[in-house]
């Protein structure tokens, strides 16, 4: 039986690698989790190599019969992963060549472990990829459903969170869907070059074996091979893209994050949270926290640090692979982790929202949130709008020291700003009124809020 290698004994080595080092350099308690991948990447070498006539078809199929039974044993639980092989590409060749013997050793023909890497990371990304791209559809679909049926629910729409201009809940939803398109978008976007494969490249300069790049790219599901040797072993910009999306999605959900935090609060109290996404306190029996937002809004920070890790691991590398790039896995992983716990708790949780629909409609109604309307209806009676402003001003500053709403006052008070004002002035200071005046393309009128609705739920379909 040949014994499994080990780069660091025998070969150029005068002596064993010190203990601390080899913990030290060594991946493999993280790297593992690229096996399937490393597996999928090496059956398409040795075919390839086969293919070409640098293996025989029969070690190509001993070498593929021993991976898939690598592959089970890994999968059983029953590998044993040892720091002394360093990272999952050693210990998988390693256990090959234990279990197949000198053709095991053959594998690595023609290929390095800087090609072997780049492109296991990239075949992992693609398919985590893939379960990003379902959790947010998911989200998506829950929240667009949610707009459609709110599309008639009038809140306060805020700026500087004060209360501005009335809008329906079903817009807001809508608002929040837009930052999800684009970052959707964006993953679609990055995914193109995910997907090419930097198979081939080996150490940094190619190989001197007839290989055939083209055809293990087809046999991995990439795009195309990667143009420049050296280019392949070291780009990482892939996994910089995903972590910017990453980034900029989790800013998203953040800011959704802080809007249920606040609407949550008694002190607005226009949503509930089902009891399942919240937790109480151990000293306050009143409370009802909302952990689940909070912990997301929290877990952004974590997400920004790990595209920064990545930009600074990949600042001022000379070309081609060097070491640093084995740096690159953790910021990488726990990244995709979690995105995807985010995800999943908020696709899981929009659907169950619970909105107040009476406390969002008296929000509204005491904000003086139809000021703007009183405006643009002097506007129309002939006023310049700058006059109008005016007016409107001095009738709420009224309403202020007499605490009421522009809509709660009689024509004849109303009038004391301007003789412009008729009775007509109601049909604009209702809250159902204001929001069915914006109606055009973007608006808040319900109307518009379900053809937008129907329009984003048309873009889900045409996904894949
Ligand atoms: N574990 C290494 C990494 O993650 C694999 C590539 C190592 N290549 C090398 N020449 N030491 O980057």
């Amino acid at each position: 039986m040949t014994q499994p290698h080990s780069l660091s004994s025998g070969g150029r080595f005068n002596e064993p690698t010190d203990a601390f080092v080899e913990a030290f350099t060594a991946s493999v308690n993280f790297d593992q989790r690229l096996y399937s991948q490393d597996i999928q990447g090496s059956i398409a070498h040795a075919t390839m190599l086969a293919k070409v006539g640098v293996l025989t078809d029969i070690e190509k199929d001993a070498i593929v019969q021993g991976l898939q039974e690598i592959r089970e044993e890994i999968e059983r639980g029953e590998f044993n992963w040892s720091v002394a092989q360093e990272d999952v590409h050693m210990n998988i060749e390693a256990a090959l060549t234990a279990k197949i013997g000198i053709i095991g050793k053959k594998l690595h023909t023609g290929r390095s472990r800087n090609d072997q890497v780049a492109t296991d990371v990239r075949l992992y990304l693609r398919d985590e990829m893939q379960l990003v791209a379902g959790e947010l559809t998911r989200l998506q679909k829950g929240l667009i459903a949610l707009a459609e049926a709110e599309a008639d629910t009038i809140m306060p729409g805020f700026t500087h969170l004060q209360t501005a201009q009335p809008v329906t809940f079903g817009h807001h939803l809508l608002a929040w869907n837009e930052m999800l398109q684009r970052d959707y978008e964006r993953l679609m976007d990055a995914r193109k070059r995910v997907n090419i494969s930097p198979l081939g490249a080996a150490a940094l300069a190619g190989t001197t074996y007839p290989i055939d790049r083209l055809q293990t790219a087809e046999l991995l599901g990439f795009d195309r091979p990667t143009e420049n040797s050296l280019d392949s072993v070291s780009d990482r910009d892939f996994a910089i893209e995903f972590c910017s999306f990453a980034s900029l999605l989790l800013m998203h959900l953040s800011r959704m994050s802080e809007e249920l935090v606040l609407w949550t609060s008694a002190q607005f109290n226009f949503i509930d949270l089902p009891d399942r996404f919240c937790t109480g306190s151990s000293i306050m029996p009143q409370k009802k926290n909302p952990d689940v937002p909070e912990l997301v809004r929290g877990k952004t920070g974590r997400v920004y640090g790990h595209l920064m890790s990545l930009l600074t691991l990949m600042k001022s590398q000379p070309l081609a692979y060097n070491k640093d790039n084995q740096e690159d896995k953790e910021p990488l992983f726990d990244t995709l982790d979690t995105v995807q716990g985010c995800l999943r708790a908020f696709a899981d949780m929009v659907p169950a929202l619970e909105p107040k629909r009476e406390v969002m409609r008296e929000a509204a109604r005491r904000g003086f949130a139809t000021a703007t309307d009183l405006a643009d209806y002097l506007v129309r009676k002939g006023l310049a709008f700058r006059d109008a402003h005016e007016v409107v001003g001095q009738s709420v500053a009224y309403g202020v020291a007499e605490g009421k709403d522009l809509s709660e006052m009689s024509l004849g008070e109303l009038q004391q700003f301007s003789n412009s004002i008729s009775e007509d002035v109601f049909d604009v200071l209702t809250l159902d009124g204001s929001v069915a005046a914006r109606n055009h393309l973007g608006g808040t009128a319900p109307e518009q809020v379900r053809a937008a609705a129907q329009r984003a739920q048309t873009l889900l379909r045409q996904r894949g």
